[in-house]
């Protein structure tokens, strides 16, 4: 019998995956509390950017397979797909996992199935279960319930969704091989079943194995400059051995996931001291960059000129990013005109808008520092030539080792490079 699925949470996670639900012919219900999302998709329209997905959401809203609802109904399945943000003390914030999970204690019945499919800390989905037993349900014998991370990369969510391999960590071994009968009508990748806190670990660990290398490639940097030698020298020669990969040192880590999750594995565990160290390491990268600037720009009412803000390359998304961390810095401890470009950024979602300037041109002019903050590919081929006329010192301080050096040196530029003294 076809069943029926409700998607509690429709963001960047919950709404590709009601999607692709809806497309292998389930019949989909998505809950969301902003009603804007939910009046958005009974139009057949999204409200987040997602390659793809407004065809395929449009496709599927207009022959009946998927709706929004402003009221939770009955189901045979529930995903909750909502944010799992870090508080200030670097704990996980599961208030929207646990509210979600409330809001279905009523309409739960025999038979029924579970997914917690945000990225939560060990634990989490037996929380979820806990919760669930208000509803005087047996719950792992008449409710299943299981975790199943999400691991895809935004700008390719409808591919990854399809083609990833899946975890799926029961709480149980029957509510593990429901739930992953339930996600096999869609996934092509294998799936693997196991318990809940070691699906919840995999997720969570795969995001900790990049930030503690990315650590390494960090403290490589530090030491690289301490020593006098060049860290990306080191990096490009020891890769070249057949069992070494040295990630690349930068001003920090961003984002809303390899800077967060690591903080959830060692939630309450205070013997996680590498990846505790590790996050320490990288988060006092924009620092070290702060300083480095200081250390080149001796005059306090200086303009510098930060160019790229997001978190990672070719991308809007300024969450965690460690520039925006290093503009704070800035702001807070020195008296530099500071004037800020991104090609990506939206200036009117960003919160330091009146310092981010639109051409490069008058971002850089009369500035005596640029600092080449993220590699994206509209700064491959910046005009230097014009850029050395308009700036008043022609100093570049480039933290990825990215642009040309022999180029900038031709043009008279003096270059410090990150990891190199
Ligand atoms: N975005 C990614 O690339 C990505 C990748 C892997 C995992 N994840 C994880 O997936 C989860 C969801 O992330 P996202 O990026 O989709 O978040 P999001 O912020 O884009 O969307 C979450 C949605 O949940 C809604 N919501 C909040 N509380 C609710 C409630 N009680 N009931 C119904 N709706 C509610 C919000 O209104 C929002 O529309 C998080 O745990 C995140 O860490 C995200």
């Amino acid at each position: 019998m076809k069943k029926k699925v409700t998607i509690i949470g429709l963001g960047y996670i919950g709404l590709p995956t009601a999607a692709v639900f809806a497309k292998s012919g389930m019949e989909v219900v998505g809950y969301d509390i902003n009603k804007k999302v939910i009046e958005a998709l009974n139009k057949g329209e999204i409200l987040i950017e997602e390659p793809g997905l407004e065809d395929l959401i449009k496709e599927v809203v207009s022959n009946g397979s998927l709706r929004g609802i402003n009221v939770l109904e009955e189901s045979d399945v529930f995903i909750i797909s909502v944010p799992t943000p870090i508080n200030e003390d670097k704990t996980a914030d599961l208030s929207y996992v646990k509210s979600a999970t409330e809001s279905i204690i009523n309409i739960i019945k025999p038979g029924n199935i579970v997914v917690l499919e945000s990225t939560s800390p060990p634990g989490a989905t037996m929380e979820v279960a806990s919760i669930l037993e208000k509803s005087g349900l047996i719950i792992g014998e008449e409710v299943f319930v299981a975790h199943s991370p999400e691991r895809v990369l935004p700008g390719r969510i409808i591919k990854e969704l399809v083609e990833n391999d899946r975890i799926v960590g029961g709480i149980n071994e029957k509510s593990a091989e429901l739930v992953k009968e339930i996600y096999s009508v869609f996934v092509k990748g294998e799936i693997f079943t196991t318990d809940s806190k070691t699906a919840e670990m995999c997720k969570l660990m795969e995001n900790t194995f990049r930030d503690v290398n990315i650590a390494l490639a960090n403290e490589l940097a530090i030491l690289a400059e301490n020593i006098g030698i060049n860290a990306w020298d080191v990096i490009k020669f020891a890769n070249k051995h057949p069992r070494v990969n040295i990630h690349q040192p930068g001003p920090g880590v961003g984002g809303h996931c390899i800077a967060v999750d690591p903080w959830f594995v060692i939630e309450n565990q205070p013997e996680g001291h590498l990846i505790r160290q590790a996050r320490e390491i990288n988060d006092g990268m924009p620092e070290r960059v702060l300083n480095r600037i200081m250390s080149i720009v001796k005059n306090g009412n200086a303009k510098v000129t930060l160019m790229g803000l997001s978190y990672k390359p070719n991308v809007d998304d300024t969450r965690e990013s460690p520039i925006i961390k290093l503009v704070e810095l800035l702001k807070e401890r020195t008296n530099y005109q500071i004037s800020l470009h991104d090609p990506h950024v939206d200036k009117d979602r960003f919160k330091y808008k009146d310092l981010l300037i639109d051409s490069i041109d008058e971002a850089v002019e009369n500035s005596e520092l640029m600092v080449l903050a993220v590699n994206h590919n509209e700064y491959k081929n910046l005009d230097f030539e014009r850029i050395g006329e308009l700036m008043l010192k022609k100093q570049v301080f480039d933290t990825r080792n990215f642009l040309s050096e022999e180029e900038l040196i031709k043009l008279g530029f003096e270059l410090t490079l990150l990891g190199r003294n």
